[in-house]
Protein backbone atom coordinates (compact mmCIF):
# COMPACT_ATOMS: atom_id res chain seq x y z
CA UNK A 1 0.00 0.00 0.00
CA UNK A 2 1.24 3.49 -0.89
CA UNK A 3 2.15 5.80 1.97
CA UNK A 4 0.01 8.96 2.10
CA UNK A 5 2.84 11.45 2.52
CA UNK A 6 0.89 14.65 1.87
CA UNK A 7 4.11 16.76 2.00
CA UNK A 8 3.54 17.03 5.74
CA UNK A 9 6.19 19.14 7.46
CA UNK A 10 8.02 19.91 4.20
CA UNK A 11 9.13 23.53 3.76
CA UNK A 12 8.60 24.21 0.05
CA UNK A 13 9.20 27.96 -0.01
CA UNK A 14 10.07 31.01 2.02
CA UNK A 15 7.36 33.65 2.33
CA UNK A 16 7.07 37.09 3.89
CA UNK A 17 3.27 36.99 3.71
CA UNK A 18 2.08 34.99 6.68
CA UNK A 19 3.22 32.97 9.64
CA UNK A 20 0.99 30.03 10.58
CA UNK A 21 2.19 28.94 14.01
CA UNK A 22 0.45 25.65 14.65
CA UNK A 23 1.92 25.12 18.11
CA UNK A 24 1.06 28.52 19.57
CA UNK A 25 -2.14 28.99 17.56
CA UNK A 26 -1.00 32.25 15.95
CA UNK A 27 -1.71 33.62 12.49
CA UNK A 28 0.34 36.67 11.47
CA UNK A 29 0.16 38.64 8.20
CA UNK A 30 3.36 40.60 7.55
CA UNK A 31 3.95 41.14 11.26
CA UNK A 32 0.31 41.80 12.23
CA UNK A 33 -1.92 39.34 14.07
CA UNK A 34 -4.83 38.41 11.77
CA UNK A 35 -7.39 38.57 14.59
CA UNK A 36 -6.29 42.12 15.47
CA UNK A 37 -6.43 43.17 11.83
CA UNK A 38 -9.94 41.70 11.68
CA UNK A 39 -11.16 43.84 14.54
CA UNK A 40 -9.42 47.10 13.57
CA UNK A 41 -8.98 47.27 9.78
CA UNK A 42 -10.95 46.77 6.59
CA UNK A 43 -10.51 43.98 4.06
CA UNK A 44 -9.21 46.50 1.52
CA UNK A 45 -6.52 47.70 3.94
CA UNK A 46 -5.45 44.13 4.69
CA UNK A 47 -5.19 43.30 0.98
CA UNK A 48 -3.07 46.41 0.57
CA UNK A 49 -0.85 45.19 3.42
CA UNK A 50 -0.41 41.79 1.75
CA UNK A 51 0.25 43.17 -1.74
CA UNK A 52 2.32 46.25 -0.91
CA UNK A 53 4.03 45.18 2.33
CA UNK A 54 2.63 47.85 4.66
CA UNK A 55 -0.73 49.14 5.85
CA UNK A 56 -1.88 52.10 3.74
CA UNK A 57 -2.09 55.67 4.95
CA UNK A 58 -5.38 57.50 4.31
CA UNK A 59 -4.40 58.68 0.84
CA UNK A 60 -3.11 55.27 -0.24
CA UNK A 61 -6.23 53.57 1.15
CA UNK A 62 -8.58 55.96 -0.69
CA UNK A 63 -6.72 55.56 -3.96
CA UNK A 64 -6.65 51.75 -3.67
CA UNK A 65 -10.37 51.61 -2.81
CA UNK A 66 -11.21 53.85 -5.74
CA UNK A 67 -9.25 51.77 -8.26
CA UNK A 68 -10.76 48.62 -6.78
CA UNK A 69 -14.37 49.75 -7.09
CA UNK A 70 -13.84 51.03 -10.64
CA UNK A 71 -13.14 47.44 -11.66
CA UNK A 72 -16.57 46.14 -10.68
CA UNK A 73 -18.13 46.16 -14.15
CA UNK A 74 -18.39 42.85 -16.01
CA UNK A 75 -17.71 42.81 -19.74
CA UNK A 76 -20.49 41.87 -22.14
CA UNK A 77 -18.63 38.71 -23.19
CA UNK A 78 -18.21 37.59 -19.57
CA UNK A 79 -21.95 38.09 -18.94
CA UNK A 80 -22.70 36.06 -22.05
CA UNK A 81 -20.42 33.30 -20.82
CA UNK A 82 -22.14 33.30 -17.41
CA UNK A 83 -25.53 32.93 -19.09
CA UNK A 84 -24.35 30.26 -21.50
CA UNK A 85 -22.91 27.76 -19.02
CA UNK A 86 -25.10 24.72 -18.21
CA UNK A 87 -27.65 25.59 -15.51
CA UNK A 88 -26.63 22.61 -13.40
CA UNK A 89 -23.01 23.77 -13.25
CA UNK A 90 -22.06 24.61 -9.65
CA UNK A 91 -20.89 28.06 -8.56
CA UNK A 92 -17.27 27.02 -7.99
CA UNK A 93 -17.13 25.49 -11.48
CA UNK A 94 -18.68 28.67 -12.86
CA UNK A 95 -16.17 30.83 -11.04
CA UNK A 96 -13.24 28.70 -12.19
CA UNK A 97 -14.44 28.91 -15.80
CA UNK A 98 -15.10 32.67 -15.60
CA UNK A 99 -11.66 33.41 -14.16
CA UNK A 100 -10.00 31.14 -16.71
CA UNK A 101 -11.81 32.93 -19.55
CA UNK A 102 -10.08 36.21 -18.66
CA UNK A 103 -6.67 34.96 -19.81
CA UNK A 104 -6.58 36.77 -23.12
CA UNK A 105 -3.82 38.35 -25.11
CA UNK A 106 -0.09 38.51 -24.71
CA UNK A 107 2.24 40.00 -22.15
CA UNK A 108 0.72 38.27 -19.13
CA UNK A 109 4.13 37.62 -17.53
CA UNK A 110 5.14 38.78 -14.99
CA UNK A 111 1.78 38.99 -13.17
CA UNK A 112 0.78 42.55 -12.33
CA UNK A 113 -1.36 44.20 -9.69
CA UNK A 114 -3.76 45.84 -12.19
CA UNK A 115 -4.88 42.45 -13.54
CA UNK A 116 -5.06 41.05 -10.01
CA UNK A 117 -7.19 43.95 -8.76
CA UNK A 118 -9.53 43.64 -11.73
CA UNK A 119 -10.22 39.98 -11.12
CA UNK A 120 -10.44 40.43 -7.32
CA UNK A 121 -12.99 43.24 -7.76
CA UNK A 122 -15.04 41.20 -10.22
CA UNK A 123 -15.41 37.98 -8.25
CA UNK A 124 -18.47 39.15 -6.24
CA UNK A 125 -20.03 40.43 -9.48
CA UNK A 126 -19.41 37.11 -11.24
CA UNK A 127 -20.98 35.16 -8.36
CA UNK A 128 -23.95 37.53 -8.07
CA UNK A 129 -24.53 37.72 -11.83
CA UNK A 130 -24.77 33.96 -12.12
CA UNK A 131 -26.82 33.70 -8.92
CA UNK A 132 -29.43 36.17 -10.22
CA UNK A 133 -29.41 34.64 -13.68
CA UNK A 134 -30.30 31.22 -12.21
CA UNK A 135 -33.00 32.77 -9.99
CA UNK A 136 -34.45 34.76 -12.92
CA UNK A 137 -33.87 37.93 -10.95
CA UNK A 138 -31.75 40.88 -11.98
CA UNK A 139 -28.40 42.10 -10.76
CA UNK A 140 -28.65 45.47 -8.98
CA UNK A 141 -26.90 48.48 -10.51
CA UNK A 142 -23.15 48.77 -10.05
CA UNK A 143 -22.17 50.95 -7.08
CA UNK A 144 -18.71 52.20 -6.35
CA UNK A 145 -19.31 53.66 -2.90
CA UNK A 146 -19.56 50.38 -0.97
CA UNK A 147 -16.76 48.29 0.54
CA UNK A 148 -15.94 44.94 -1.09
CA UNK A 149 -17.95 42.93 1.40
CA UNK A 150 -20.88 45.37 1.66
CA UNK A 151 -21.00 45.38 -2.15
CA UNK A 152 -21.08 41.58 -2.25
CA UNK A 153 -24.13 41.53 0.05
CA UNK A 154 -25.74 44.43 -1.82
CA UNK A 155 -25.34 42.58 -5.13
CA UNK A 156 -26.96 39.43 -3.74
CA UNK A 157 -29.88 41.06 -1.90
CA UNK A 158 -30.42 44.22 -3.90
CA UNK A 159 -30.21 46.53 -0.90
CA UNK A 160 -27.45 47.99 1.19
CA UNK A 161 -26.69 45.58 4.06
CA UNK A 162 -26.92 46.43 7.75
CA UNK A 163 -23.47 47.71 8.81
CA UNK A 164 -23.15 44.89 11.37
CA UNK A 165 -23.59 42.26 8.65
CA UNK A 166 -21.06 43.88 6.31
CA UNK A 167 -18.63 44.22 9.21
CA UNK A 168 -19.02 40.53 10.14
CA UNK A 169 -18.38 39.48 6.55
CA UNK A 170 -15.38 41.81 6.43
CA UNK A 171 -13.94 40.12 9.53
CA UNK A 172 -14.52 36.72 7.91
CA UNK A 173 -12.76 37.89 4.72
CA UNK A 174 -9.78 39.23 6.69
CA UNK A 175 -9.45 36.03 8.71
CA UNK A 176 -9.52 33.82 5.62
CA UNK A 177 -7.60 35.90 3.08
CA UNK A 178 -4.22 34.28 3.66
CA UNK A 179 -2.90 31.11 5.25
CA UNK A 180 0.58 30.07 4.25
CA UNK A 181 1.06 27.18 1.89
CA UNK A 182 -2.41 25.65 2.02
CA UNK A 183 -3.45 23.38 -0.89
CA UNK A 184 -4.98 26.08 -3.12
CA UNK A 185 -2.14 28.56 -2.54
CA UNK A 186 0.41 25.87 -3.28
CA UNK A 187 -1.45 25.04 -6.51
CA UNK A 188 -1.32 28.74 -7.50
CA UNK A 189 2.41 28.93 -6.76
CA UNK A 190 3.21 25.74 -8.69
CA UNK A 191 1.49 27.12 -11.79
CA UNK A 192 3.14 30.55 -11.39
CA UNK A 193 6.53 28.86 -11.02
CA UNK A 194 6.24 27.71 -14.66
CA UNK A 195 5.85 31.39 -15.72
CA UNK A 196 2.26 30.73 -16.70
CA UNK A 197 -0.20 33.63 -16.37
CA UNK A 198 -2.11 34.79 -13.27
CA UNK A 199 -5.45 33.50 -14.62
CA UNK A 200 -4.07 29.96 -14.97
CA UNK A 201 -2.69 30.13 -11.42
CA UNK A 202 -6.02 31.35 -10.04
CA UNK A 203 -7.93 28.74 -12.04
CA UNK A 204 -5.80 25.98 -10.49
CA UNK A 205 -6.27 27.48 -7.03
CA UNK A 206 -10.06 27.63 -7.40
CA UNK A 207 -10.05 23.97 -8.46
CA UNK A 208 -8.17 23.05 -5.26
CA UNK A 209 -10.35 25.29 -3.11
CA UNK A 210 -13.49 23.47 -4.24
CA UNK A 211 -12.55 20.18 -2.55
CA UNK A 212 -14.48 19.24 0.62
CA UNK A 213 -11.24 18.76 2.59
CA UNK A 214 -10.29 22.39 1.90
CA UNK A 215 -12.70 25.20 1.00
CA UNK A 216 -15.73 22.99 0.61
CA UNK A 217 -15.94 22.37 4.36
CA UNK A 218 -18.26 25.20 5.58
CA UNK A 219 -21.25 23.97 3.62
CA UNK A 220 -20.46 20.46 4.86
CA UNK A 221 -20.48 21.84 8.43
CA UNK A 222 -23.91 23.29 7.71
CA UNK A 223 -25.03 19.85 6.49
CA UNK A 224 -23.61 18.21 9.61
CA UNK A 225 -25.46 20.60 11.93
CA UNK A 226 -28.65 20.03 9.90
CA UNK A 227 -28.27 16.28 10.21
CA UNK A 228 -27.65 16.46 13.94
CA UNK A 229 -30.72 18.72 14.14
CA UNK A 230 -31.16 18.63 17.89
CA UNK A 231 -28.57 18.62 20.61
CA UNK A 232 -30.08 15.45 22.13
CA UNK A 233 -28.91 13.57 19.02
CA UNK A 234 -25.39 15.00 18.96
CA UNK A 235 -23.41 12.55 21.09
CA UNK A 236 -24.71 9.45 19.35
CA UNK A 237 -24.39 10.99 15.86
CA UNK A 238 -20.83 12.17 16.38
CA UNK A 239 -19.65 9.01 18.12
CA UNK A 240 -21.03 6.90 15.29
CA UNK A 241 -19.26 9.05 12.67
CA UNK A 242 -15.87 8.97 14.34
CA UNK A 243 -16.04 5.22 14.92
CA UNK A 244 -17.04 4.73 11.26
CA UNK A 245 -13.82 6.57 10.30
CA UNK A 246 -15.60 9.66 8.93
CA UNK A 247 -14.10 13.12 9.33
CA UNK A 248 -16.12 15.66 11.27
CA UNK A 249 -16.31 18.72 9.07
CA UNK A 250 -14.88 21.88 10.59
CA UNK A 251 -12.51 19.92 12.84
CA UNK A 252 -8.83 19.08 12.45
CA UNK A 253 -6.01 20.88 10.69
CA UNK A 254 -2.71 19.89 9.18
CA UNK A 255 -0.81 22.70 10.91
CA UNK A 256 -2.80 23.75 13.99
CA UNK A 257 -2.26 21.31 16.83
CA UNK A 258 -3.95 23.72 19.19
CA UNK A 259 -6.89 26.13 18.75
CA UNK A 260 -7.10 27.64 15.28
CA UNK A 261 -6.97 31.40 16.04
CA UNK A 262 -9.36 32.07 13.15
CA UNK A 263 -11.95 29.72 14.63
CA UNK A 264 -11.77 31.56 17.95
CA UNK A 265 -12.06 34.98 16.31
CA UNK A 266 -14.97 33.81 14.15
CA UNK A 267 -16.70 32.32 17.17
CA UNK A 268 -16.70 35.84 18.66
CA UNK A 269 -17.99 37.34 15.40
CA UNK A 270 -20.73 34.68 15.30
CA UNK A 271 -21.62 35.35 18.93
CA UNK A 272 -22.01 39.08 18.31
CA UNK A 273 -24.12 38.49 15.25
CA UNK A 274 -26.19 35.48 16.21
CA UNK A 275 -25.51 34.89 19.91
CA UNK A 276 -29.20 34.42 20.66
CA UNK A 277 -29.97 32.19 17.71
CA UNK A 278 -30.65 28.49 18.05
CA UNK A 279 -28.09 27.73 15.35
CA UNK A 280 -25.25 29.37 17.24
CA UNK A 281 -26.15 27.57 20.48
CA UNK A 282 -26.34 24.25 18.61
CA UNK A 283 -22.91 24.92 17.06
CA UNK A 284 -21.42 25.71 20.48
CA UNK A 285 -22.80 22.55 22.06
CA UNK A 286 -21.85 20.33 19.13
CA UNK A 287 -18.33 21.74 19.29
CA UNK A 288 -17.98 20.92 22.95
CA UNK A 289 -19.37 17.36 22.55
CA UNK A 290 -17.24 16.72 19.46
CA UNK A 291 -14.03 17.90 21.15
CA UNK A 292 -14.67 15.56 24.10
CA UNK A 293 -15.42 12.60 21.83
CA UNK A 294 -12.41 13.29 19.61
CA UNK A 295 -10.22 13.29 22.69
CA UNK A 296 -11.74 9.98 23.82
CA UNK A 297 -11.77 8.21 20.43
CA UNK A 298 -8.74 9.83 18.75
CA UNK A 299 -6.43 10.36 21.72
CA UNK A 300 -3.23 12.29 21.06
CA UNK A 301 -4.31 13.54 17.60
CA UNK A 302 -4.79 17.13 18.83
CA UNK A 303 -7.94 17.85 16.84
CA UNK A 304 -9.61 21.23 17.37
CA UNK A 305 -12.23 23.28 15.60
CA UNK A 306 -10.92 24.86 12.39
CA UNK A 307 -11.86 28.12 10.64
CA UNK A 308 -14.61 26.46 8.62
CA UNK A 309 -16.70 25.53 11.64
CA UNK A 310 -17.78 29.02 12.74
CA UNK A 311 -17.49 30.32 9.18
CA UNK A 312 -20.64 28.36 8.47
CA UNK A 313 -22.46 30.10 11.36
CA UNK A 314 -21.25 33.57 10.32
CA UNK A 315 -22.06 33.05 6.64
CA UNK A 316 -25.51 31.74 7.50
CA UNK A 317 -26.12 34.70 9.86
CA UNK A 318 -25.23 37.21 7.12
CA UNK A 319 -27.84 35.45 4.98
CA UNK A 320 -25.67 33.69 2.42
CA UNK A 321 -27.22 30.60 0.83
CA UNK A 322 -25.18 27.46 1.54
CA UNK A 323 -24.08 27.05 -2.07
CA UNK A 324 -22.29 30.40 -1.83
CA UNK A 325 -20.14 29.56 1.21
CA UNK A 326 -17.14 28.25 -0.73
CA UNK A 327 -17.46 30.96 -3.42
CA UNK A 328 -17.44 33.56 -0.59
CA UNK A 329 -14.29 31.97 0.82
CA UNK A 330 -12.81 32.17 -2.69
CA UNK A 331 -13.77 35.86 -2.99
CA UNK A 332 -11.54 36.52 0.00
CA UNK A 333 -8.70 34.00 -0.51
CA UNK A 334 -8.17 35.10 -4.11
CA UNK A 335 -6.41 38.19 -2.73
CA UNK A 336 -4.04 35.94 -0.76
CA UNK A 337 -3.40 33.79 -3.85
CA UNK A 338 -2.49 36.94 -5.80
CA UNK A 339 0.00 37.97 -3.10
CA UNK A 340 1.64 34.53 -3.39
CA UNK A 341 1.62 34.73 -7.18
CA UNK A 342 3.56 38.04 -7.01
CA UNK A 343 5.99 36.54 -4.50
CA UNK A 344 6.51 33.37 -6.54
CA UNK A 345 7.05 35.38 -9.73
CA UNK A 346 9.89 37.22 -7.97
CA UNK A 347 11.49 33.97 -6.86
CA UNK A 348 11.13 32.75 -10.45
CA UNK A 349 12.23 29.15 -9.97
CA UNK A 350 10.15 26.20 -11.12
CA UNK A 351 8.65 24.05 -8.34
CA UNK A 352 9.48 20.49 -9.18
CA UNK A 353 9.67 17.99 -6.29
CA UNK A 354 10.52 14.32 -6.65
CA UNK A 355 8.57 11.13 -6.22
CA UNK A 356 9.85 7.85 -4.90
CA UNK A 357 9.20 5.05 -7.38
CA UNK A 358 7.73 1.97 -5.72
CA UNK A 359 6.59 0.09 -8.85
CA UNK A 360 8.32 -2.86 -10.53
CA UNK A 361 11.63 -2.43 -12.36
CA UNK A 362 12.06 -3.73 -15.92
CA UNK A 363 13.33 -7.31 -16.08
N1 LIG B 1 -12.76 14.21 12.31
C1 LIG B 1 -12.38 13.02 12.83
N2 LIG B 1 -11.10 12.59 12.84
C2 LIG B 1 -10.18 13.40 12.32
C3 LIG B 1 -10.49 14.66 11.78
C4 LIG B 1 -11.84 15.05 11.79
N3 LIG B 1 -12.22 16.23 11.28
N4 LIG B 1 -9.37 15.26 11.32
C5 LIG B 1 -8.37 14.40 11.58
N5 LIG B 1 -8.86 13.27 12.17
C6 LIG B 1 -8.10 12.09 12.61
C7 LIG B 1 -7.85 11.18 11.42
O1 LIG B 1 -8.90 10.23 11.27
C8 LIG B 1 -6.55 10.55 11.80
O2 LIG B 1 -6.81 9.53 12.73
P1 LIG B 1 -5.95 8.14 12.71
O3 LIG B 1 -4.61 8.53 13.25
O4 LIG B 1 -6.74 7.24 13.60
O5 LIG B 1 -5.90 7.68 11.28
C9 LIG B 1 -5.79 11.66 12.53
O6 LIG B 1 -6.81 12.51 13.05
C10 LIG B 1 -4.89 12.46 11.62
O7 LIG B 1 -5.68 12.93 10.53
P2 LIG B 1 -5.17 13.19 9.07
O8 LIG B 1 -6.31 12.98 8.12
O9 LIG B 1 -3.90 12.43 8.83
O10 LIG B 1 -4.82 14.73 9.15
P3 LIG B 1 -4.43 15.64 7.94
O11 LIG B 1 -3.45 16.60 8.43
O12 LIG B 1 -4.09 14.83 6.74
O13 LIG B 1 -5.85 16.34 7.58
C11 LIG B 1 -7.63 17.83 7.42
C12 LIG B 1 -6.19 17.64 7.89
C13 LIG B 1 -7.75 17.49 5.91
C14 LIG B 1 -8.07 19.29 7.60
C15 LIG B 1 -8.55 16.88 8.24
O14 LIG B 1 -8.46 17.23 9.61
C16 LIG B 1 -9.99 16.91 7.76
O15 LIG B 1 -10.32 16.23 6.79
N6 LIG B 1 -10.88 17.71 8.44
C17 LIG B 1 -12.25 17.81 8.03
C18 LIG B 1 -12.40 18.73 6.81
C19 LIG B 1 -12.23 20.18 7.16
O16 LIG B 1 -12.78 20.70 8.12
N7 LIG B 1 -11.46 20.88 6.31
C20 LIG B 1 -11.17 22.32 6.45
C21 LIG B 1 -9.74 22.54 6.83
S1 LIG B 1 -9.37 24.25 7.04
C22 LIG B 1 -9.19 24.83 5.48
O17 LIG B 1 -8.85 24.13 4.57
C23 LIG B 1 -9.46 26.24 5.24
Amino acid sequence: MMKALGLEGIVATETALSLVDGERGELVYRGWRAKELASQYTFEEVVYLLWMGHLPNQEEADHFRQKWSQNRFLSFSLCQLLEGLPREMGMMDTLRTAVSSQAQGQGLWPPNKEDALAILAQVPSIIAYRYHFLQNSSLPKVRTDLSHTAYFLYLLYGKEPEPALARALDAYFILTVEHGLNASTFAARVVTSTRSDIYSSLTAAIGAMKGPLHGGAPSEVEGMLDQIGDISQATEWIRHRIIAGDKLMGFGHRIYKTNDPRAQALRNVAKELAGEEKRFRLALEVESIALDLLQELKPGRKIYTNVEYYASVVLSAVGLPTELYTPAFTASRIAGWCAHIFEQAEVDRIIRPQSEYIGPLPK
